[in-house]
């Protein structure tokens, strides 16, 4: 489960980047495809926690708040593509994706199912 939820992020990460480079590159159908394998990716990435959290035998704060900044992340790479298909600003998305990446990977490795907590 764990290795579905990590291939899921790790994807997602480089799918982001890729559709990124693909709506400056002005290939609009490139980036609409690759944002719907990002979409399916959300889906599993959503999944796996959710059947991670199901075996937490007592899901405390920091499964909360790693669950509520995961979905955060998620939300921001729509954010961002959407603003950056759009011609929008996007400083204070960034911001925030920097932040939000940052606490829930170090929740993420933090956690005891991790393979960090041997
Ligand atoms: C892009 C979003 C996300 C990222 C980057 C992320 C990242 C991570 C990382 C790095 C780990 C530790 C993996 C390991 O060391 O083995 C982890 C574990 C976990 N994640 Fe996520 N995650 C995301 C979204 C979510 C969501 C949306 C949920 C819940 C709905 C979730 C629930 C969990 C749970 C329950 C664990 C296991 C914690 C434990 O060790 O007990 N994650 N995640």
């Amino acid at each position: 489960m764990i290795h579905g939820h990590i291939t899921g992020w790790v994807l997602a990460l480089i799918l982001f980047v890729v559709a990124l480079f693909l709506i400056k590159g002005g290939k609009a159908k490139g980036a609409k495809i690759v944002q719907m394998i990002l979409r399916v990716l959300y889906l599993v990435i959503i999944a796996t926690g959710v059947m991670m959290l199901t075996q937490v035998f007592k899901i405390d704060f920091q499964y909360i708040l790693k669950a509520v900044v995961g979905l955060w992340v998620i939300g921001l790479f729509e954010m961002i593509l959407s603003r950056v298909i759009n011609n929008r600003k996007t400083s204070v998305f960034w911001i925030q994706f920097v932040i939000a990446l940052a606490l829930v990977l170090y929740l993420g490795f933090s956690l005891p199912m991790s393979f960090m907590n041997p």
